[in-house]
Formats: C-alpha cells, structure tokens, sequence
C-alpha cells in the first residue's frame, strides 16, 4: 500500500508512435510496485490518451513551430486523498495550444480520448507552466488551484487524478466525470 511519502516516478520519451506503449508499460509496472495494482487499468489508459495527444499535436504542427524539442515529459505521481489513494498522471510538451475536449457524435471516429479521461479520471486539467519544464518535471507542483498563465511560451502540462484502487489491490468506481481544464482541484 502507498506509503506516507510522496511517490514519484517520471519519464522523458521520444515523441514517436511507441511513445504511448512505453508510457504504458512505465505506468503498470510503477503502479504495481507502488502497491496499486488497482489503480493500473484506469492510470494506463490516462496515460495512453494525454501522450497520444501530445504525440500527435508535436508531429501535426512540426511544420509550422518545429518544437525545439520533440518530446513528451510525464510523471507520475501517488498521494493520499481524502478517499483513499490517488494517482496523478501529468504529460508535458511544448505545443502552445491547449487540449480541447469534444463530445464526439455517434458516427465520428475521433475526438473520444479526453472524453474517456473525463469519465474514468477524478479530475483533469491543463495549464501553461510558466517556466522551463524540467526533464523531471519537479518544479511542476501536482497541487490544486495553480495559477495559470495566459501564454504558451513553455508548453503545457495536462494532467489527470485517478483513484489509487482499494486496499485489495482492486479497482473502485470511477471518477465523477469533471473538467476543470486550466484548474486543479483538491483530490
Ligand atoms: N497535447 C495536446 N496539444 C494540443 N492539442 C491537443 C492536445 N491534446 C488534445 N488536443 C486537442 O484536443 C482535441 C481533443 O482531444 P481528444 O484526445 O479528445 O481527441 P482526439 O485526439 O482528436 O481523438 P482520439 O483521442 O479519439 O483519437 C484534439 O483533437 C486536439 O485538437
Ligand atoms: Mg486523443
């Protein structure tokens, strides 16, 4: 079980189509030796969609802004809640437009993965970190209410709290579904 100590794992990794899978792996196999294996299905698919997304906004706007760097920074981080253990999966990279969640219709192909966040996740969010993020990305404070700046000058962090699973190593009922893009509230 997740002890008192703030848990922190982080990664630094090529903004390639692989990216999502290892993001995956790192997600599983860090949660699992946390002591959260109930806190992997949901964290795993978090973790897919915000570095998809990221994966995909660095290769679509490559040619406009060619980021200096073409990579895709995510931590994870594990602390108690008022209800139990929490997850937070943050993923950063230097495009300087922020995620938009869709409500896709029933015949578009696209347009599902902050949706899916939304639903599974306790939380989610995003803001404009205002200074250089860290390949650690230590200074980013996992802490409500941060305060955000309009510009996008280092990038983005997007980020989602999901629940740490129950004492059994098990899975519990998903999050309420909030978007607080651009605010971070209190797990
Ligand atoms: N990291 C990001 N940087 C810039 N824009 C983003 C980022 N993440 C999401 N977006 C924007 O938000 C939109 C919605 O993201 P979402 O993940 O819900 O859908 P999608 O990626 O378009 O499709 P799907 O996830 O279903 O394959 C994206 O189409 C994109 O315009
Ligand atoms: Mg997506």
């Amino acid at each position: 079980m997740v002890q008192a100590s703030r848990l922190v794992e982080y990664a630094e990794l090529a903004a390639t189509k692989s990216a999502p899978g290892w993001a995956r792996r790192l997600a599983v196999e860090t949660l699992t030796g946390w002591g959260l294996p109930g806190a992997c299905e949901v964290a795993q698919l978090v973790v897919s969609e915000l570095v998809t997304n990221s994966v995909n906004a660095l290769e679509k706007a490559a040619q406009q802004i060619a980021p200096e760097v073409p990579v895709v920074r995510f931590r994870l981080s594990a602390g108690l809640g008022r209800g139990g253990p929490v997850v937070t999966v943050e993923a950063w990279d230097q495009i300087p437009f922020p995620p938009v969640r869709r409500s896709p219709g029933a015949g578009e192909e696209s347009g599902r993965g902050l949706f899916l966040v939304e639903a599974v996740a306790e939380n989610w969010g995003w803001y404009w970190p205002d200074r250089q993020v860290s390949r650690d990305m230590e200074w980013c404070p996992a802490e409500p209410g941060r305060i955000t700046q309009n510009t996008a000058v280092f990038g983005k962090v997007t980020w989602a709290v999901v629940a740490g699973g129950d004492e059994d190593g098990r899975p519990v009922g998903h999050g309420t579904g909030t978007n607080s893009a651009g605010t971070r509230r209190q797990a």
